[in-house]
């Protein structure tokens, strides 16, 4: 594709972007789909995050996508925060329209997306246990609560932050809380495990954040660790006969919802999936 003075902008704001996927698969789906666009990273502290959105606004850049630390303070820069976003308290993508700044919440929807797609379960049957309760547990637990899951039960370190989603996810289905000491006693009846925390994250893939002996093979396990591909938690459940769910699911979706909302038509997702399977095999 040639690069010229017509040639438009999508950016990634972020603090640190230096390891992120997204401008290698973005600049490639760009290319697969004919799109005269550049994908490019910007590390923006957080106080400058005001002055970077101005910036973006006066530029006419088209959107953009929004990381840690980012998410919640982006929201005071926009002119609107689309419904899912508002629910979330988060927002990962940007479209400008002519100056307009609207914020979307593609993490969610990219997970249930992902986990729709590659496991074909009945998302209303499951009883969930959800692990964490930080940023990614919120944006997971609202798609999954908002698509009518059964129940949820939402088990983290700090409890507190565990009450306080769970009494936010409680708007849409029924929703408890239980201890990390008590998680035996809920995983007999769990259907579908999702692991938000960092636990057992690169470097430390030896971690694990709930006891092996509790998984059975009734179980999906979806580990929202993408770096390893198979997460200490994911072998343990395989070797019990559960089926798994990977982490780049989740990062391939809302990668594809927002190039949907920048470009207004469909993502070149097999190319997408190929270029973050590459990307990380590669590490
Ligand atoms: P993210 O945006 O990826 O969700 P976050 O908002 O910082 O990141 O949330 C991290 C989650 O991982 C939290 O649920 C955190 O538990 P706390 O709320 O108690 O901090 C959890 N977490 C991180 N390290 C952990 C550890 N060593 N053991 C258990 N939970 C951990």
């Amino acid at each position: 594709m040639r690069i010229d003075g017509t040639t438009g902008v999508v950016a990634l704001l972020g603090h640190p972007v230096a390891h992120s996927k997204s401008p290698e698969m973005m600049n490639r789906a760009f290319q697969e789909a004919g799109l005269p666009y550049i994908y490019a990273a910007f590390d923006v502290a957080p106080e400058k995050l005001g002055d970077a959105v101005r910036g973006l606004r006066a530029l006419g850049v088209r959107g953009w996508n929004v990381t840690i630390p980012h998410k919640v303070a982006i929201m005071e820069w926009l002119d609107e925060v689309e419904e899912t976003a508002r629910a979330i308290g988060a927002v990962n993508t940007v479209v400008n329209d002519n100056g307009r700044l609207v914020g979307y919440n593609t993490d969610g929807a990219g997970y249930l997306h992902s986990l729709r797609d590659e496991t074909g379960l009945d998302i209303t049957a499951q009883r969930v246990l959800l692990l964490g309760a930080g940023g990614a547990a919120r944006a997971v637990g609202h798609a999954l609560a908002t698509a009518g899951v059964r129940h949820i039960t939402v088990a983290n370190r700090t409890k507190e932050k565990a009450e306080e989603l769970a009494a936010h996810l409680r708007q849409w289905t029924a929703t408890d809380t239980v201890g990390l000491a008590d998680l035996n006693r809920v995983m007999e009846e769990t259907t579908l495990l999702v692991q938000t925390t960092s636990v057992g994250m690169h470097p430390h893939v030896d971690e694990i954040p709930i006891d092996p002996s509790c998984l059975h093979d009734r179980l999906i396990v979806s580990d929202l660790i993408y770096r390893p591909k198979w997460t200490r938690l994911l072998q343990e459940a395989k070797e019990r006969g559960a089926r798994i769910h990977f982490g780049l699911g989740m990062l391939l979706y809302q990668a594809v919802l927002a190039f949907e909302h920048w470009m207004g038509r469909p993502a070149p997702i097999a190319l997408m999936r190929e270029v973050l399977e590459t990307s990380l095999q590669g590490e």
